[in-house]
């Protein structure tokens, strides 16, 4: 799909109707990996078809595991623990989560794989996934003593040791699940506070040798998982941008579909409730233990709240600074430096859009306040950031007028389809 470097959009523009999301790009991530560990062919339907998912399967291809796009979905012909030395750079782009998992996946593999990404992966932290896999054996190298990317990996042997990692994070805990399914001994992954738990819920559904001991706990053995077939369920994170164009546009009234009701992921539901909106979750099933269900959103008036995100839903903060910017009264977000270090500084790039907008917006380094008012179309920039250009063209359907939106292929990362589908809800086009 090749997308338009503008997306301009008219507001206000009511959302109508349901829709069916993409599928969770954490979930497809894991699917990936997990059936690439399996042994056999595994089969997944619904991933999320954005750049950062590609990369994982493409990264996958080269190291020996055929893992095609067909009419039924991916069938990924896992190798076992046995992977292939890639013949090339594998290149992850944007997405941290690829090279990440792929780190832990990599290290008891007895070859060489260097793994880069783009300008904004070069960036970001690296130390906080080659740290505990160094403890564990693995030999890996980067930039600024391995704290950067690129990263070079020479995996080996690997024993189990205790992590206990500086900052939540549900990739570097899912990377030393990877890891430590093929280290002697057990290793143990200990969080400050809780991140995302798919990778729990999918291998322990699976019945791999993990074991949750506390909210904060993961304790790891040596051990295979099956093959299984997966309908990813949709992702919560777009989920968000929907739910909040809908709340704050007059008129809205949408059905979000098969959405993963993982608890920890609908923070921003309880954020927006808190705010007033008119939010119904309804269950309808289960997939490899994750809840899946329908989200059904009517427009409604907000009040501003206080926000304290939990790192488990941190991704929906861009939407969620969209509704306080249409909220009455002030929205502050805190303890929330994690912010400043996803696919742009998230801190520094809100608080340069909704300032565009007209919204008076004032910044620290964990957090924004967020005065509430009625923001006005604008020219707006990605950043290269998927999630700022989501929330970008949320507050242009809300607003009176045009919005152009710079930068709009940004949304490849995650949701290629994001303007088109918000074009089915609100019956027009961007152009
Ligand atoms: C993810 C965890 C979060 C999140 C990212 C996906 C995951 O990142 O921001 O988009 O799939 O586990 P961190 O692991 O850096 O906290």
């Amino acid at each position: 799909m090749t997308l338009p470097t503008e997306l301009i959009l008219t507001g206000p523009s009511p959302l109508r109707g349901r829709l069916r999301l993409p599928g969770d790009k954490g979930i497809s991530h894991r699917a990936l990996l997990f059936a690439a560990f399996a042994e056999g062919p595994s089969r997944l339907v619904g991933l999320a078809d954005g750049d950062d998912v590609h990369r994982t399967r493409r990264a996958l291809e080269h190291l020996g595991v055929r893992a095609r796009p067909g009419p039924e979905g991916v069938v990924v012909h896992g190798a076992g623990a046995r992977l292939r030395e890639p013949d090339r750079v594998i290149e992850c782009e944007n997405s941290g989560t690829t090279i990440r998992m792929l780190a832990g996946l990599l290290a008891a593999q007895p070859f060489l794989t260097v793994l880069t990404g783009d300008a904004s992966l070069s960036t970001r932290p690296m130390g906080r996934v080659v740290e505990p896999l160094r403890a564990m054996g693995a030999q890996i190298d980067g930039r600024d003593g391995g704290t950067r990317a690129p990263l070079s990996i020479r995996g080996g042997p690997l024993r189990g040791t205790r992590c206990e990692l500086a900052a939540a994070s549900g990739q570097v805990k899912t990377a030393l699940a990877l890891a430590g399914l093929q280290a002697d001994g057990t290793t143990e992954v200990v969080e400050p506070r809780p991140s995302r738990d798919h990778t729990e819920r999918m291998l322990g559904a699976l019945g791999a040798p993990i074991e949750q001991v506390d909210d904060r706990t993961l304790r790891i053995r040596r051990g295979p998982v099956v093959a299984f077939e997966l309908d990813v369920p949709g992702d919560p994170s777009s989920a968000a941008f929907f739910a909040v164009a809908a709340t704050i546009t007059p008129g809205s009234s949408i059905v979000l579909e098969h959405v993963s009701l993982n608890p920890g992921r609908l923070g921003f539901v309880d954020v927006l409730r808190r705010m007033g909106a008119d939010l119904e979750v309804r269950p309808t099933a289960e997939q490899l233990g994750e809840p899946v269900g329908d989200l059904a959103v009517r427009a409604a008036p907000l009040a501003a709240t206080t926000i304290v995100p939990e790192e488990a839903w941190i991704d929906e903060l861009p939407a969620l600074a969209v509704a306080a910017a249409f909220a009455e009264g002030v929205t502050d977000i805190r303890d929330a430096a994690e912010l400043r270090v996803k696919e742009s500084d998230r801190i520094g790039t809100l608080e340069q859009e909704l300032a565009q907008l007209g919204v008076a917006v004032e910044s620290r380094a964990d957090g924004l306040t967020i005065r509430g008012g009625r923001p006005r179309a604008a020219l707006l920039k990605s950043h290269g950031d998927h999630r700022i250009a989501m929330a970008a063209a949320v507050a242009a359907v809300a607003c009176g007028g045009d919005t152009t939106i710079r930068g709009w292929r940004a949304v490849t990362s995650s949701y290629p389809g994001f303007a088109a589908d918000l074009a089915h809800l609100t019956g027009g086009g961007g152009t």
